[in-house]
């Protein structure tokens, strides 16, 4: 049966509805996700064998993401995040794309690079071109090294070689390229340069240092591109304001940073609900959005010959569905199967178009009524819990403190002691 994002009214229901409603628009059984129920999600013991030092598990709230239809196929989108809005917003979006044929991807494909670093070659120049005659050698040498991705239609591809001048003199910096087809890729990549270090230090006739994966994965890079209907954003008065307001993102370092922000709201959230490194992904997004040497945005708007808002971004994704916390932490596992994504490039081809939803949210929120009317109303709720309010007295405390406009705990304090006190 075919998957159904497009699920209205989510928001009505009980967490445990909303389980069978997603599970059933994702045509699949609902115990499939059981592990995102915090009593069934990831054990002390199961922890214990990810990091050191286990003491506990830290709870975030996963939310699941509506509307999305991704190169032609709906997908229901888990998302892990402490932010209120996000969800909400990045399922609003996804229904203005939706008419449009929502989101359209494309991958420079599945390449991670390793970087060994040669140090106190006497020849630097002559050094490259040996290490770059020998480039079959090596990569038969580090291809020897994984069978197992080989067979899978990966491997070491390419070596390339830089001449870095550095304050302590030059290095010469080996790249290596391997696909690592659906794995993240940082054992695979580190495993081979490691290996064929003492070669390219035995052909420098030098000495290696650093063997390590680059997070800048640019020749991972992962695009999408949407139309957002200019009606259902409220007009062509608000497409021109997002087209200035991704200008000024694109124009100025310090909106930039906050214009990315809210793009990595939504591509945090789901490689977090997928078990991928964040850290991993953030490096390499933030590297990205510096590689013309000025700071800018990772995504654009403008307006099509429609009239409509048509958005694109571009971004480095170094996911995996193989290997990590993907496979070892059962929610993860259960994000992974909600999504239905076969492959890493499928799952990166989710995140971008979430990163290009989020951030259409966010620049229309802004250019339309400002950010804090929305997400004060969402953070009420936090407030009121923040309050000692218990799930029940939650909604009333939240609606009380967004109409009399006072979203503090303080006030949240009173409103609960008064609202006890008349209950009582
Ligand atoms: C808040 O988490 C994210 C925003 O600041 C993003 C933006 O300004 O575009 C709203």
């Amino acid at each position: 049966m075919p998957r159904n994002s497009r699920i209205q009214g989510l928001r009505d229901h009980t967490p445990d509805e909303r389980l069978d409603l997603v599970a059933e628009g994702a045509g699949i059984a609902a115990e499939a996700l059981a592990a995102l129920r915090p009593d069934a999600g990831l054990s002390i013991a199961q922890a214990d064998h990810l990091v050191e030092n286990v003491v506990g598990v830290i709870a975030v709230p996963v939310g699941v993401a509506t509307n999305f239809t991704i190169d032609g196929e709906d997908r229901l989108v888990p998302m892990a995040t402490e932010e209120p809005s996000v969800v909400a917003a990045a399922s609003n979006a996804a229904r203005i794309a939706r008419v449009h044929g929502g989101f359209r991807t494309s991958s420079s494909g599945d390449v991670m690079i390793a970087q060994i670093q040669i140090l106190d070659a006497v020849d630097p120049h002559a050094a490259r071109l040996r290490v770059l005659e020998a480039r079959d050698e090596l990569l038969a040498l580090a291809n020897e090294l994984d069978p197992i991705l080989v067979s899978f239609g990966g491997g070491a591809r390419d070596i390339d070689v830089r001449i870095l001048p550095t304050r302590v003199g030059t290095q010469v910096i080996v790249h290596l390229h391997v696909d690592v087809r659906d794995a993240m890729g940082a054992n695979a990549v580190n495993t081979m340069a490691e290996a064929i270090a003492p070669r390219i230090a035995e052909i420098a006739g030098s000495r290696t240092l650093l063997r390590i994966l680059t997070n800048k994965a640019d020749q991972r890079i992962t695009r999408a591109r949407a139309v957002f209907d200019a009606d259902l954003l409220g007009g062509a008065q608000v497409v021109a304001d997002i087209v200035a307001a991704s200008a000024f993102a694109e124009a100025d370092p310090y909106r930039a940073a906050t214009h990315n922000k809210g793009i990595m709201n939504g591509i945090t959230a789901v490689v977090l609900a997928t078990g991928n490194d964040t850290r991993a992904v953030e490096a390499g997004c933030h590297s990205h959005a510096a590689r013309s040497g000025r700071y800018s945005a990772l995504s654009q708007f403008e307006q099509d010959a429609d009239g409509n808002l048509v958005g694109t971004i571009e971004v480095p994704l170094a996911v995996g569905l193989v290997g990590g916390a993907t496979k070892a932490h059962p929610t993860a596992q259960a994000g992974v199967t909600l999504l239905g994504v076969e492959t890493a490039r499928e799952l990166a081809a989710v995140i971008a178009s979430v990163g290009l939803a989020q951030n259409l949210a966010a620049c229309r929120a802004l250019a339309a009524e400002g950010i804090q009317r929305g997400h004060m109303t969402l953070h009420a709720r936090t407030i009121a819990a923040s309050a000692g309010a218990t799930v029940d007295e939650i909604g009333a405390v939240a609606a009380r403190i967004v109409a009399d406009r006072r979203i503090r705990v303080e006030y949240a304090r009173e409103v609960l002691d008064e609202l006890r006190a008349t209950s009582a």
